[in-house]
């Protein structure tokens, strides 16, 4: 019988995903370790193994983990407190090798490196170290924005006509949140023993004007592109009630577009998953009833 694989946070958006894209492939053995395993009863019903997990109680993990050969490390959503993800991702990483594990598959940004404005790039560069520094195999899947993030952003743009940005012309090259599962899934399961950085990414790069053109000619509503400075996004987005370190971490994605840190699309999906990644025009072709909807 085949060694169980582990994916942690597995009760998030992606983490579900590559659970029923587990299940679905017919595996073998699998562990998902959540903070809350009540979320999870659903996939226990299915012959998951359920675990609880918090990467801040480092003592727990190895026990989280014992067992599992290749395991899903998907990075944690604390965008408001700086420091800390890097923190909880050092912990699952050095819980990793105490429990035996082989082979960790990360989900990182694109150009984690110093350069990058995005404030919590260097919690990716830092677990990117750490999988370096340790002795398991990985792969990191540097993921690029999702596309998914469309659907909060353009009904607010479309009720007002303008998708305000501080981006630019700085392009993404946008990949759903489902083909960032497949890929996961994917390097999960393909048995690669080595060490890999892979740009996770959609098949074409956007900018934000062309966003806007594209979802008009789709909902049939005008929308502009405007894009305004970083520093005026930021307190736009702290008027409007978001934690100063979120206003400042959401502005920075957008100086990072403008720096060309999303400007990349890769063939990786396909190379992964043997399936081409999904453009932005089919992606909200799909979502359009929910768009039109206000989100
Ligand atoms: N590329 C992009 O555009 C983009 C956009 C949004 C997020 N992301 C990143 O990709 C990750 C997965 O995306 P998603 O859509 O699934 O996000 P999500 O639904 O917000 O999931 C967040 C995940 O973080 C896990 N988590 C939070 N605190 C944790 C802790 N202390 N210990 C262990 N796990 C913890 C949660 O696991 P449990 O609830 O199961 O404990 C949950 O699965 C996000 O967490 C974020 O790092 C990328």
């Amino acid at each position: 019988m085949s060694k169980p694989l582990l994916v942690t946070g597995a009760a998030g958006h992606l983490g579900r995903q590559v659970l029923e894209l587990l299940l679905a492939a017919n595996v073998g053995p699998v562990i998902a370790t959540t903070r809350d395993p009540e979320k999870l009863r659903d996939f226990q019903a299915r012959g998951v193994t359920v675990r609880a997990a918090n990467f801040d109680a480092p003592e727990s993990l190895p026990r989280a983990f014992a067992g599992a050969e290749r395991m899903l490390l998907i990075s944690t959503d604390d965008l408001t407190h700086p420091g800390r993800r890097l923190e909880q991702h050092r912990n699952a990483v050095a819980a990793a090798v105490t429990a035996g594990v082989k082979h960790v598959v990360y989900t990182s940004l694109t150009h984690p490196d110093a350069s990058s404005p995005i404030t919590f790039a260097s919690d990716h560069r830092g677990t990117e170290e750490a999988l370096a520094n340790s002795p398991l195999g990985y792969s990191v899947l540097r993921n690029n924005l999702y596309a998914d993030l469309l659907l909060y952003s353009l009904p607010r743009a479309l009720a007002s006509g303008q998708l305000v940005s501080a981006a630019g012309d700085g392009g993404v090259g946008f990949v759903t949140r489902e083909d960032c599962a497949r890929a996961a899934a994917a390097a999960l399961t393909d048995g690669f023993e080595g060490r890999r950085v892979l740009d996770v990414t959609g098949p074409e790069v956007l900018t934000y004007p062309q966003v806007a053109h594209l979802a008009s000619e789709l909902l049939g509503r005008p929308l502009t592109a405007v894009s305004v400075p970083r520093e005026a996004l930021e307190a736009g987005l702290k008027q409007a009630g978001l934690a100063p370190t979120f206003a400042a971490a959401l502005a920075s994605i957008d100086a990072g577009i403008a720096q060309g840190k999303t400007a990349l699309a890769t063939d990786v999906v396909r190379q992964l998953t043997g399936q081409p990644a999904q453009d932005v025009r089919g992606f909200l072709t799909r979502h359009k009833a929910a768009l039109l909807a206000g989100g």
